[in-house]
């Protein structure tokens, strides 16, 4: 195949960020060749500001076309699923942005263990799919392409150490998007909106030394969870000022869960929306003969500083910095550094040679896995076995 024509389902956050990671790849590898978002004038103003040919608001008509290999979906967490199996079933490969699925329902209305089953029903059949149609799914995690996170995989290439202890966090000061406060759109709070990145990021690392080592994925074989609403504890909501985005409605704001591999080694993982600061996006790997620790962000490739923020005037410093005066610690190229270009190629590449791409199918199933076996542990109070 020469030119990859691609199609992307969505125009909004994440398709933004596709497209200008797209936009990246060099030479004539692909091409967008049409948009698709639920609103006419949304897909219309994404084509404009990416001069893509053709706008359709209906994804099935979309799909029908000839000249697209790959379908992109950028698209809010509940649809991942459905979408994605349209695709492959229209015979597309296809990009699903993170978390592959969940179940989508109010809180309360189902036990953890009901939503664990509906959450890996809908995952598996995203898989049954690709094998169906036999079609590559890129699963957009993009710490695994994250610069300092490739430097950890040459690292752990040359020193040959066994990963004993990770730790993995993303946290800042909340999401501001509508579907993230509700259970029924986001399938979850921060563990799975935000820490399907550095849970993704960890299973990866293992999954990775495993093949390294003996050919086959190291994979989680347990998980200990737990889960709270920090903003709506009595003090904080007695706080004059609220910092925080606190109008969540029946998600977490805080989580933390460890994960134990079949080799009997650990990983701990923070994902909260209740830290001030800007983004944190960290892993720390102790190996058996070294440390290794990836700043994605903040990092110290730049410090600024400034007494008032409005000497930096519309300047972008990095993500949910409440303020951009003091001491900033500013990302020079913030996509690049969170592996968005780098994912994109990889997927690119992936449908040019038929190969799988470093993050896939395996990598955005047990990621769900690990999530909602998390929220079982949580509700019940018990470590919680996975099926092997
Ligand atoms: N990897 C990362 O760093 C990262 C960052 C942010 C988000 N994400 C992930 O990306 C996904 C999207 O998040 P977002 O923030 O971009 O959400 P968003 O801003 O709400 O955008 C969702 C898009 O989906 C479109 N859409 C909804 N229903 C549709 C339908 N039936 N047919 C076609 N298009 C439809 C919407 O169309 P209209 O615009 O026409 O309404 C909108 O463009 C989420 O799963 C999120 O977890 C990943």
């Amino acid at each position: 195949m020469d030119t990859i024509g691609i199609g992307i389902i969505g125009s909004r956050f994440a398709a933004d960020l596709h497209a200008h990671a797209l936009s990246k790849i060099r030479g004539s590898k692909c091409e967008i060749v049409a948009v698709c978002s639920r609103t006419r004038e949304s897909a219309e103003a994404f084509a404009r500001k990416f001069n893509i040919p053709h706008v359709y608001t209906d994804h099935r008509a979309m799909l029908a076309r000839k000249d697209i290999h790959l379908v992109d979906l950028p698209l809010t967490t509940n649809l991942h699923h459905t979408m994605a199996i349209d695709a492959a079933d229209a015979g597309k490969h296809f990009i699903c942005e993170k978390p592959l699925t969940g179940c989508f329902t109010e809180a309360n209305a189902l036990s953890r263990q009901a939503m664990f089953e509906e959450a890996m029903k809908n995952a598996d059949a995203v898989l049954e799919a690709c094998r169906r149609n036999r079609v590559i799914m890129g699963y957009a995690e993009n710490f695994v392409y994250a610069p300092p996170v490739a430097k950890l995989r040459r690292l752990m290439d040359r020193s040959g150490g066994t990963l004993l202890d990770l730790r993995a966090e993303e946290s800042h000061s909340g999401s501001h998007a509508a579907y993230a406060r509700r259970w029924a759109t986001a399938g979850g709070g921060s563990l799975l909106r935000m820490g399907s990145h550095p849970i993704g990021a960890v299973i990866h690392l293992k999954h990775y030394e495993g093949q390294r080592k003996s050919g086959r994925p190291i994979r989680v074989k347990s998980v200990l969870g737990d889960v709270a609403q920090l903003t709506k504890t009595e003090a904080f909501r007695k706080e004059p000022r609220k910092w925080l985005v606190s109008e969540w409605e029946d998600v977490e704001d805080w989580s933390a869960a460890i994960l134990t591999f079949e080799d009997g080694t650990k990983a701990t993982v923070l994902s909260t929306d209740v830290s001030l600061g800007g983004v944190k996006n960290l892993v720390t790997a102790y190996l058996s003969n070294s440390v290794v620790q990836v700043n994605i962000n903040p990092n110290t490739s730049l410090v600024v500083y400034a007494p008032d923020g409005k000497i930096w005037g519309d300047e972008y410093i990095t993500e949910k910095v409440e303020t951009k005066g003091g001491w900033q610690f500013p990302s020079p190229d913030e996509d690049w550094m969170r592996g968005y270009p780098q994912e994109m190629e990889d997927f690119v590449d992936a449908v040019r040679e038929g190969r799988e791409p470093l993050s896939g199918a395996l990598l955005a199933h047990e990621t769900v896995e690990v999530i909602y076996a998390a929220y079982v542990s949580a509700q019940e109070g018990r470590r919680v076995d996975l099926k092997r």
